[in-house]
């Protein structure tokens, strides 16, 4: 992949796969098919320090010398976000022996710590993650969500991204969600990107340092899908706020019909076909906005998929460019399609 040479093709790489020498094809395909890298869990919180104090570099720096070694470039994932704390940081809040004060130095301490321990080696950093509740969320109204406005109010994002740039003034900064792909009813009151579009617009007319908008697209064949030109809209918008944009973990599930064999063509052929279709719809839409500087699977083999383990009931799959196997599918070659033609 990666054949328009000013569009970076990324993968999320899953450590443990990449190692395994039982799964030699993981990590060959990683080095071979992609030209930039995000660490699917290694530079999270609960990864990097799980004892207070104590840093776990290993595998976060092992996966940066792999990426120098392939000439790819690396997304930070993830500075600020309120999954995959690590525990001594959620219970210190939760029985009071942190407070509101040191919460915020805990913060600051964090993301001044990481952001130079890797300084000039990424990229683009997914500094505020999720930060934005969806239409469906309680309550009903679009808010701020989840444990750090929770305990510090809304103006962490500000705050840590003026901490980020601090701590390297080259990596581009990112705030990074999902179910931003495009603008939906005009109805601010239930329109996730237009939430989004009005903090970031926010924040930079403000002078805090963003400089980028991450878009995951978490896709399902089974949702109403996009299009083109409404992708590439919302993209635009963004861009023209002076933001680039990213396509940061995309994927595009299935339903599985109870019963039905993962090599069932007859059945699964709609769905791969669908799925391709999705994969094209973001990655044309980002060909489109010049922008838009890479585009990230986040993962690229059904054997090494999040989405199996997440949503179980009704159990969904086939969410990546490659089955279980290391066949390319119906997506990959779309995709491929699509760079060569751009
Ligand atoms: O590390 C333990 C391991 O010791 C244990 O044996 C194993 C047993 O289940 O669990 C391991 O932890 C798992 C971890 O991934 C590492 O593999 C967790 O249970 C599992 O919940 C965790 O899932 C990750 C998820 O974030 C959790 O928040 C997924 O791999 C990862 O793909 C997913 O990524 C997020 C992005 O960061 C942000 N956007 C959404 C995306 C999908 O949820």
């Amino acid at each position: 992949l990666g054949m328009r040479h000013d569009l970076y093709i990324g993968t999320a790489v899953d450590m443990a796969a990449l190692n395994d020498p039982a799964d030699p094809q993981y990590r060959q395909l990683v080095g071979s098919q992609f030209s930039s890298v995000t660490a699917e869990n290694v530079m999270k919180w609960e990864s990097l320090e799980p004892t207070r104090g104590t840093y776990n570099w290993g595998p976060a720096d092992q996966l940066i010398a792999y990426a120098k070694q392939n000439n790819q470039r690396v997304r930070g994932h993830v500075l600020v976000w309120h999954n995959q704390l690590p525990g001594w940081l959620t219970t210190g809040v939760a029985d009071g022996s942190i407070d509101t004060a040191e919460l915020r130095d805990i913060l600051r301490n964090h993301i001044t710590t990481v952001v130079k321990h890797f300084k000039g080696k990424i990229w683009q950093w997914d500094v505020v993650n999720e930060a934005v509740s969806d239409p469906w969320d309680n309550p009903p109204a679009l808010h701020y969500k989840g444990f750090w406005a929770q305990h510090l109010g809304p103006g962490y994002v500000a705050d840590a991204f003026r901490w980020a740039r601090a701590a390297d003034p080259n990596a581009l900064l990112f705030y990074n969600d999902y179910n931003i792909e495009a603008f939906g009813s005009g109805n601010p009151a239930d329109d996730k990107t237009q939430f989004v579009y009005d903090m970031v617009k926010r924040l930079r007319a403000t002078g805090v340092p963003i400089d980028g908008v991450g878009s995951q697209g978490h896709l399902g064949t089974q949702y109403g899908n996009y299009d083109t030109l409404q992708v590439a809209d919302a993209l635009e918008r963004f861009g023209d706020l002076g933001l680039a944009t990213a396509f940061t973990e995309v994927d595009v599930r299935s339903q599985m019909t109870p019963g039905v064999q993962a090599g069932d063509s007859n059945e699964i052929n709609p769905r791969l076909q669908a799925s391709a279709a999705n994969y094209s719809v973001l990655l044309q839409a980002c060909l489109l906005s010049r922008h838009c500087l890479s585009f990230t699977v986040w993962g690229f083999t059904d054997r090494h998929s999040w989405i199996p383990g997440w949503f179980d009931n009704p159990p969904e799959g086939l969410a990546t460019l490659y089955d279980e196997n290391y066949q390319p599918k119906r997506a990959y070659q779309t995709v491929k399609a699509d760079l060569i033609f751009a």
